[in-house]
């Protein structure tokens, strides 16, 4: 069997995987780039099927192989794509982490996304959520039609700062915030940029320049977040401040942890079963600095643009199917009435849940996911060398007619639970699946359904002259508008 690294090039031609005819040095990235990654997706599935050879890796849609990689086989899918030394502070960040050093960190992660905390941050969301009604109010009342991708990106900001890390960065009310200035920089990455081609054409020397300070990414925004994230970090050691956190939490783990190594020392003689050592190994694991600000970045990163495009294109369907906008607030207008909106009753609106459901089927943030083989494995009839990268195209499974009815209609109702049902579960994947899942999931949710129902409670969304239909996306790898998406609010009347 050939080597993945050698081969990557032709190796699944060899092995009998239908796919394009690879462009010499390129590989797809060609057509990625002439063509976005929507649209270039879509057109190799549409041709070639539900399991496909590119340079340099297997796009599979095939709905019960992919059950089998992410969820069955998971622990041989276990890691993403890393390119060695490019990343800088995000090589700890939980995206590119590997194998037990993932699993670390995850599981120290994860409880600042329980039910608990999430209700403990609620109230800090609610905040942040009056000033993004303040927003909405101000152009009804100017009548100015506006781009409301700009509004939810300082909203959804606004909040990962505030908690996350226990920021006020208050962007909705002050545009010129150095930190969103900071943050714009990772998505607005230059296609001119020869060292993309060379991270994806020759991985190694862009190894080799990473080491030499080249960055992807842009330094300054790295290294301005990194010292953010720091001084608030050794503030919380000093108990100078204290919130309900993702920093309060790592900082709050690590005095448990020196608390429990105390206990262990007094204890040194007494009499433990093996199960009791390994269960104190596991819990006596805390992050690094390095580590904490890395999860801070990826947070950011993973958190900012994906949930407020979600918000966008939400708000773009209010705007252009006014009858799903009534049965919304209409669904709101019954379960709240004017009582306050609370984390329970947000999370009981089942047909805004469907609606939303609906929203991220038609525009999934995120476009691709990735996992790479850690052995040689059998993926269905094909035997795939270890280091095989496995990609999965969200937008043509989510557009799939053999999964979905008329899959450019938008009908919430296929979330119903009768519906939802009958379905194959892979062929819904916004937030990907099995153990590598989206950790944020439900704090998107939650921080994108609260200033939904705020929002609807208060103005209505139409359209204005500048509403595209149909709306003209963009190439990127987060689904994004190339013109943004305008619209008009009007107050609803008290
Ligand atoms: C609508 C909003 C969001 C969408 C659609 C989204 C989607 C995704 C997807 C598709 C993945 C890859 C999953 C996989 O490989 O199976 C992912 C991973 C991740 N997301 Fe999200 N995300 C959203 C919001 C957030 C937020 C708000 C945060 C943090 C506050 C976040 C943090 C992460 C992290 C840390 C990972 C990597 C998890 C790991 O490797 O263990 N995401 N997200």
């Amino acid at each position: 069997m050939c080597d993945y690294k050698v081969c990557a090039n032709n190796i699944f031609r060899r092995i009998g995987i239908p796919g394009p005819v690879r462009i010499p040095f390129f590989g797809e990235l060609f057509n990625i780039i002439r063509k976005g990654y929507k649209t270039n997706d879509s057109d190799l599935v549409q041709k070639y099927g539900n399991v496909i050879g590119t340079t340099p890796l297997i796009l599979l849609s095939d709905l019960d192989l992919l059950r089998n990689v992410l969820i069955r086989d998971s622990h041989v899918f276990i890691n993403r794509r890393v390119i060695e030394n490019i990343s800088g502070p995000l090589e700890h960040g939980l995206t590119v982490l590997k194998d037990e050093q993932w699993k670390n960190a995850r599981s120290i992660v994860s409880p600042t996304f329980s039910t608990a905390k999430l209700k403990a941050m609620y109230s800090l969301m609610n905040e942040v959520s009056d000033i993004y009604n303040t927003r909405l109010l101000e152009y009804a009342d100017k009548q100015e039609i506006f781009n409301i991708n700009i509004l939810n990106g300082q909203y959804t900001l606004d909040n990962i700062a505030s908690c996350l890390f226990g920021i006020d960065t208050n962007s909705l009310q002050n545009e010129n915030v150095t930190l969103i200035k900071h943050l714009r920089k990772f998505f607005e990455i230059d296609l001119t940029n020869i060292y993309i081609y060379i991270t994806i054409i020759l991985p190694p020397l862009a190894s080799y320049l990473g080491k030499k300070g080249y960055s992807l990414l842009p330094r300054d925004a790295m290294n301005y977040i990194s010292n953010l994230v720091n001084q608030i970090v050794n503030r919380r050691r000093q108990h100078l401040e204290r919130r309900n956190d993702f920093i309060q939490i790592m900082v709050d783990h690590e005095q448990e942890v020196t608390a429990d190594q105390k206990l262990m020392e007094a204890k040194e003689n007494a009499d433990e079963t093996e199960s009791q050592q390994q269960q104190w190994e596991t819990l006596k694991k805390t992050l690094t600095d390095k580590e904490i600000i890395g999860q801070a970045l990826i947070f950011m990163i993973a958190g900012y643009e994906t949930t407020s495009v979600l918000m966008s294109f939400f708000f773009y369907i209010m705007a252009t199917e006014p009858t799903i906008q009534e049965k919304v607030y209409e669904e709101i207008r019954q379960e709240l009435g004017d009582d306050e909106i609370t984390y329970e009753k947000v999370s009981q609106l089942r047909y805004l849940d469907m609606v939303i459901n609906e929203t991220l089927r038609m525009y999934p943030p995120f476009i691709r996911f990735e996992r790479v083989a850690s052995n040689d494995y059998e993926l269905g009839n094909y035997h795939i060398p270890k280091g095989s990268i496995i990609s999965v195209p969200v937008y043509p499974i989510h557009h799939n007619p053999d999964f979905w009815t008329d899959p450019e209609k938008f009908i919430p109702e296929r979330f119903l639970p009768a519906e939802k049902a009958k379905r194959h579960p892979m062929s819904f994947l916004p937030f990907g699946d099995g153990p590598r899942n989206c950790i944020g999931m439900r704090f998107a949710l939650l921080e994108a359904k609260l200033a939904i129902v705020k929002a609807l409670r208060i103005v209505e969304f139409q359209k204005c002259e500048k509403t595209e239909a149909p709306l003209q996306l963009g190439k990127l790898a987060i689904l994004n508008t190339k013109n943004g998406i305008w619209l008009n609010v009007i107050r609803r009347s008290e």
